[in-house]
């Protein structure tokens, strides 16, 4: 279903200021759009993007989730991200028991007194930058609490988090800032991984590192691979995509301040306000697979060995 006057393209800056229009189209006319440029198929309903992201043996994860760094072969990386069942399964049930609603629910205090520390500075002033300011750090200072990075460390995680992930407009491959980041990252975690190894205790970081997991029959801990990739993305992956949607937030309610007017004398309505915000300007709004059998979606045909975004 290639259709000719339709065109969406994630390296496209003018179209990433607006892709609702195009991505409405493509839903109501070409629900399978094939990107003759980039050679993939593009899947925008939301039922077909559910069933597709929970049908694994399909829909693979293992040649990565990014159009620009997908593989050949599968298993290249060891990012819980990158990873189909039963290996994904293996990795998740290590962190799972650490962000049931019960124990993220405990973070709450210490949650609010990093969102204090970042709102003082503000007070009184006229003027400032929401996501320079406020919200970039916010996620850092989070996710660092849960790993135990220290607080002189999580300035420069956050660099290295940004720069591995920006894309310049049109950039279809990863260029030296973005591999510099990665190596960046790889080399402070592989350090921070050996801390937990020395000194165990009863943290996320502590239960990657020495955990004994069950790997198709063998009792073994993570690899030092593995325990790196676990934190390289954990360190990552939260902060770009909270202060994304922290920033949009902020700019959806100043454009609707009914609605913030609503939020504001009930906050009772926040969860159901995150869910809105979070499908209404998603703060990730295209994953990769790739097709492991052909597969026959709205009478077209997606060979075996296809991207699929
Ligand atoms: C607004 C906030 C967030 C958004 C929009 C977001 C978005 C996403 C998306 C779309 C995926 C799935 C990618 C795929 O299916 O290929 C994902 C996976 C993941 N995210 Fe996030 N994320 C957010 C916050 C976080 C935070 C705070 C953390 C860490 C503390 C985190 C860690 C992860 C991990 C570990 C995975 C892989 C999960 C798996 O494969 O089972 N994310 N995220």
């Amino acid at each position: 279903m290639s259709n000719n006057d339709i065109y969406f393209d994630q390296y496209d800056y003018e179209i990433d200021e607006n892709p609702y229009p195009i991505m409405q189209r493509m839903r109501d006319e070409a629900p399978v759009w094939y990107n003759e440029k980039y050679d993939y198929w593009a899947i925008s309903r939301y039922e077909d993007v559910l069933k597709a992201s929970r049908d694994t043996a399909t829909f693979s994860s293992s040649y990565k989730t990014v159009l620009e760094l997908m593989t050949d072969e599968p298993h290249q990386s060891s990012m819980i991200i990158n990873t189909d069942p039963p290996y994904h399964k293996m990795l998740r049930d290590i962190v799972a028991p650490f962000f049931t609603p019960a124990k993220v629910a405990q973070l709450e205090d210490d949650i609010r007194k990093i969102v204090v520390s970042y709102l003082k500075p503000l007070e009184g002033k006229t003027e400032f930058d929401f996501v320079e300011d406020f919200a970039r750090w916010i996620p850092m200072d989070v996710v660092s609490t849960i790993l135990g990075v220290p607080e002189e460390d999580r300035r420069q995680i956050n660099i290295w988090g940004n720069e591995l992930l920006h894309r310049d407009e049109g950039q279809t491959e990863p260029g030296e800032m973005n591999i510099a980041a990665s190596e960046g990252l790889d080399n402070y975690f592989a350090k921070f991984m050996l801390e937990f190894r020395n000194h165990p205790n009863n943290t996320v970081s502590s239960a990657i590192v020495n955990n004994i997991v069950n790997d198709n029959g063998v009792d073994r801990p993570l690899t030092d691979a593995e325990c790196i990739d676990y934190f390289h993305l954990i360190g990552a992956a939260g902060n770009e995509t909270v202060a994304r949607l922290l920033g949009s937030a902020a700019w959806l309610l100043g454009a609707h301040p009914k609605q913030r007017k609503l939020l504001a004398e009930d906050p009772k309505r926040l969860p159901h306000a995150v869910e809105e915000l979070l499908r209404f300007e998603a703060p990730s709004p295209t994953q990769f697979r790739r097709t492991l059998k052909d597969i026959e979606l709205h009478g077209q045909l997606i060979p075996a060995g296809s991207n699929v975004c």
